[in-house]
């Protein structure tokens, strides 16, 4: 059993790789039972600020898992910044016994910090990473991806420029620019309902969001802006291997969309 939570498809990638119907968060976090049990239960998920996205943490937090061997695949772009220590804090504390976890750096879908244009040209060997964790996987390796000093004082660093920055920046993060058509696909990537049709235009509740960025990503129009700068408005990202219909099975919170 492979839980996953995607914006852009890398993580739903890595899940698909490791088994066949990985099951999406978005969706199972709202139904029954709240407990599960398997052989083998893991979690693919992105890192957002080097930890879990808040609704990775709702379904650890809320869900009850029992197996012999409990897994985490976190993805990342650019640092990991001690990721695996921070995320095995987390699930100690939420009294998750984790046997493996494991970092896999892919494209970096943050808008903000990279273009992907740029992004894509780079190849960060994603192949050769997951055929080793493939590979520990199926011997139940135990092991928890290891955690540096500059690890540790990167993410350091980083919450202290997360105090500077405007409170609530992260949930007024988008704008709906005059592009948009009405066609309803930010809707249907969102895992939250945080943006959602009304006379036939996209309007962003805040709150929920996850800052995905998946809306952003994956509308044709580009007509979903962030309220920082960008390094390139027009560049925009989906893994590879995966399809916008994927994309929106995952998340769409709106059965009848
Ligand atoms: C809000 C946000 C925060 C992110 N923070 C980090 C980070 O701290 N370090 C990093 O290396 N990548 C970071 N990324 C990049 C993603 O973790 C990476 O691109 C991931 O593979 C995306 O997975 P997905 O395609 O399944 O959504 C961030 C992306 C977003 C949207």
């Amino acid at each position: 059993m492979l839980f996953y939570f995607t914006g852009t498809g890398n993580s739903l990638y890595i899940a698909k790789q490791i088994e066949e119907n990985p099951l999406s968060i978005p969706q199972m976090i709202h139904r029954e039972p709240l407990h599960y049990n398997d052989d083998r239960i893991g979690i693919v998920s992105p890192i957002y600020g080097h930890e879990l996205p808040q609704m990775v943490k709702d379904f650890l937090q809320k869900f009850i898992f029992q197996s012999k061997y409990f897994y985490i695949i976190l993805t990342y772009g650019n640092r990991h910044g001690g990721a695996a220590e921070l995320t095995k804090k987390f699930c100690d504390d939420c009294g998750i016994h984790v046997d493996y976890m494991n970092v896999i750096q892919m494209v970096d879908n943050w808008l903000p910090g990279f273009d992907m244009d740029e992004q894509k040209k780079i190849d960060k060997n994603v192949e050769q990473q997951l055929h080793n964790i493939i590979a520990d996987l199926n011997v139940k390796k135990s092991m928890i991806s290891p955690v540096t000093e500059n690890n540790r004082a990167a993410h350091q660093q980083f919450l202290e420029r997360m105090n500077q920055t405007v409170p609530g920046l992260w949930q007024h993060l988008f704008r709906i620019t005059d592009n948009c058509i009405g066609c309803g696909i930010c809707q249907k990537v969102c895992p939250s309902a945080s943006i959602r049709l009304m006379e036939r235009k996209a309007v962003y509740f805040s709150g929920n969001c996850q800052t995905c960025l998946a809306c952003v990503h994956a509308c044709p129009q580009k007509a979903i802006a962030l309220t920082v700068p960008e390094k390139n408005p027009q560049a925009r990202y989906r893994n590879g291997h995966i399809s916008l219909q994927e994309i929106i099975r995952a998340n769409c919170q709106f059965l009848s969309a």
